[in-house]
Formats: C-alpha cells, sequence, structure tokens
C-alpha cells in the first residue's frame, strides 16, 4: 500500500519523506490556502521533496479552463497528478490529459457509479473521501470496499488506483489496507498516530531502565 501525506506544508512534507515511508503528495486548495504559500512555486519544491505523484489542482470549474490549468500544472515536474473534480467537465479532461499521459487524480469521490466513470476516463488515481462520508451517517468504507471490488472485476481495463482520502484516523487506513486498496492520502498527524501505542512506549522505558543496570555500551564494543 503507497503512503501518500494530505498536506501542503512543506516542512512537514520534508520531515515525512526523511522516513523514507512517504510515496506521494496531494494537496488541494484548501490545503494551499492554509499553507499561505505561491501555488506554482509551492508544487515545484514539493515535487523536488518527494519523487512519487504530487497533486496539484486545478482551480477552474469550466472545461476549457480546466484543461489549460491542467497542462500547465503537468509541466511543473514529470511527477505532478493533476487533480480534477468529479464533474462531467473534470471527467472530459481527465481523458484528454490521460490520453496524453498526464496523471489525473479524480477527487471529490462520494458514490461507486462516480468511480465507473473516473475509471473510464482513464484516471491515474480515484480519490473517495471517506470522512467526509462518514460525517453525514454514512459508511465511507462501504465505498471503498465496493470499487475496489468494482475495479477487480475489469483488471485489464480499470487501470485506476484507489486512494482513499478524508482519511481521520488510523482504523481509516487499517481498513483500507484490508480492503486492498493501492493508496491511502494520510494527514500528517495521523500519520504520526500510526506509530503510537501505549505498550510500545511502556516495553521500550522498561528494556532501556534495564539496559542501565548492565552497566554496557553496544559501541564500545564496536
Ligand atoms: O485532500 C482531499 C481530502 O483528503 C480532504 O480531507 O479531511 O478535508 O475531508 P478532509
Amino acid at each position: 500500500m503507497k503512503f501518500f501525506v494530505d498536506t501542503a506544508d512543506l516542512e512537514e512534507i520534508k520531515d515525512l519523506a526523511s522516513t523514507g515511508l512517504l510515496d506521494g503528495v496531494t494537496t488541494n486548495p484548501s490545503l494551499i490556502a492554509q499553507s499561505g504559500k505561491k501555488f506554482v512555486p509551492l508544487i515545484a519544491e514539493i515535487c523536488k521533496v518527494v519523487k512519487g505523484p504530487v497533486s496539484a489542482e486545478v482551480a477552474a470549474t469550466d472545461y476549457a479552463t480546466m484543461l489549460k490549468e491542467g497542462q500547465f500544472l503537468a509541466k511543473i515536474a514529470k511527477n505532478v497528478a493533476v487533480k480534477v473534480p468529479l464533474t462531467p467537465d473534470g471527467l472530459k479532461v481527465c481523458k484528454v490529459l490521460s490520453d496524453n499521459g498526464t496523471m489525473v487524480n479524480v477527487t471529490l469521490c462520494f458514490s461507486a457509479a462516480q468511480a465507473i466513470l473516473a475509471a473510464k476516463a482513464g484516471a491515474k488515481f480515484i480519490s473517495p473521501f471517506v470522512g467526509r462520508l462518514d460525517d453525514i451517517g454514512q459508511d465511507g468504507m462501504q465505498l471503498i470496499r465496493d470499487i475496489v471490488e468494482i475495479y477487480k472485476q475489469y483488471p485489464t481495463t480499470f487501470k485506476t488506483e484507489v486512494l482513499v482520502a478524508s482519511v481521520r484516523h488510523p482504523v481509516h487506513l487499517v481498513e483500507a489496507a484490508k480492503m486492498g486498496a493501492h493508496v491511502a492520502t494520510i494527514p500528517p498527524k495521523v500519520i504520526r498516530q500510526l506509530y503510537a501505542h501505549p505498550l510500545t512506549d511502556k516495553g521500550l522505558a522498561a528494556f532501556v531502565a534495564d539496559w542501565k543496570k548492565t552497566g554496557q555500551t553496544i559501541l564500545d564494543a564496536a
């Protein structure tokens, strides 16, 4: 399973990239606004730090402008994945860009029917938003289960990767992994939560204390 980080905070991205566990980055207009940075140079910087796909979202909603924006964003770096909304115009843009070899991430997916359309439009990634479905009392993870199952029926024609988005906690991630989702885009806070277990902390404290009692150092023996 690939891990993308869902942030436009360059320092966070650098820090997480240093773990060696980061496969890509997703941004969206809200995250760019939060960063307070200029969009295009920021995406260029992120693309230097992380070699995997970096999603950069178009701002327009009409076909012609979205296409121009997408073509422009794709030129920033080879690893840009142009993010388009799941609308009729967005999917038209997805088809054109994908046919020309650009990675496209189709965002704001809330149904399996939408995910089928994105696969037919040649999307590299489909981004179903699990947390936002949970927020309105629907089952976000059921949507992931459905999309993974549907895509599996068409292994030669549906090449789209399921990119689980709007991840709010580690359980979302573990469930997505059990279902075989290809990618999860995870906020930095949730990535850090993945490491945590109180028994790890307790066990390590005991090992450190017991090791001190031995009076030894490993590197002295090197
Ligand atoms: O980047 C898209 C998605 O992950 C947004 O998540 O938490 O704003 O619903 P959230």
